[in-house]
């Protein structure tokens, strides 16, 4: 569904540049239920936004089903979110009517795209667990179940690819565990694939996969693959930064074969300013010098 490769974001402002997204890698397969995590900054909302087509792409390659979005024309764009992408923000007002009710506030986008469903506008209220509120005013909800008329809004125009920023970042632990729950729902019921930007690791616990993007500058990408999902309190150590598990980590090569290693992992191999390089035919295994006993110091 999603691949980026070498992904660059380059915002630029009067006199300054600021590199978001710096070579970042991310696949993520038709149908998966994923998280990013990572911190202030990191480049989420920036890759969100990337992926669906709100920011443009400055380098690399970054493809969501068969379009490419660094080639991808202006008309094509507009065609592509209209028909490929939803996208759910953790500011509500960016989406909602406040003086419609919850199905005109559904119905809205579907209208503006010349295919006016009430029947589905009803089933996506319904599936968000709105179907009592669907004639109340936008007004009259609270956030938590403004958040939920915006997952059905998302959804209205049947996307591929949910892309949600946040999306419980300003409401209760009960109210982001039925919109998790909703998410799961649509995951397994609809088929659709869905990508979380969160701040919040024990959301983490609650989706097939983390990707946690460490500062988008040093182009590092780590992925943990969930290995029970129930077990949250090991993910969120494995996504923050216990590295003792078995987890995998994409970096980028650069042009003349360079790649960065992550810190951590220099710092628990105790690897300073020189590395041992061994390749097997099959992989390239980078340990401290010590571990290769005589050949230590060379
Ligand atoms: N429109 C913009 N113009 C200039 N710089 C920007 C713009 N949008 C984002 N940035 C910068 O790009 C970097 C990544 O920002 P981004 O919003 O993607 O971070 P984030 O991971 O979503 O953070 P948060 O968790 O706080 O939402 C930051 O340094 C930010 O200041
Ligand atoms: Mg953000």
């Amino acid at each position: 569904m999603i691949h980026c490769e070498g992904l660059v974001k380059i915002y630029k402002t009067d006199d300054l540049e600021v590199v978001a997204l710096q070579g970042l890698n991310l696949t993520v397969e038709d149908g998966e239920l994923m998280a990013i995590i990572g911190n202030s900054g990191s480049g989420k909302s920036t890759l969100l936004n990337t992926l669906g087509g709100l920011d443009r792409p400055s380098a690399g390659q970054v493809k969501v089903g068969p379009w490419d979005l660094l080639k991808i024309t202006e008309e094509e764009l507009v065609q592509y979110k209209r028909d490929t992408v939803g996208f759910i923000w953790q500011n509500n007002a960016r989406n909602l009517l406040p003086y419609l009710s919850a199905l005109e506030n559904v119905e809205m986008p579907m209208m503006l795209s010349g295919k006016t469903d009430r029947a589905y506008a009803k089933q996506l209220l319904e599936w968000v667990g709105l179907k009592e509120r669907m004639h109340n005013k936008l007004h009259q909800l609270s956030g938590g179940e403004q958040q939920r008329v915006a997952i059905a809004i998302s959804l209205s125009n049947r996307p591929k690819l949910l892309l949600a920023d946040e999306p419980t970042g300003s409401v209760d632990t009960t109210t982001s565990d039925m919109i998790m729950g909703i998410f799961r729902k649509l995951n397994r019921e609809i088929g659709i694939t869905i990508v979380i930007v969160t701040h919040d690791m024990t959301l983490a616990s609650k989706v097939d996969r983390v990707v946690a993007i460490r500062d988008g500058l040093t182009s590092t990408e780590f992925i943990k693959r969930n290995p029970n999902i129930t077990d949250g309190g090991d993910l969120i150590q494995s996504a923050g930064r216990n590295l003792n598990s078995v987890h995998e980590a994409y970096v980028v090569v650069d042009r003349v074969g360079r790649l960065q290693v992550p810190k951590e992992y220099l710092t628990a191999l105790g690897i300073k300013d020189k590395a041992s390089m061994e390749f097997d035919g099959e992989r390239i295994v980078i340990s401290s010098p010590k571990s290769l006993g005589g050949s230590g110091n060379e």
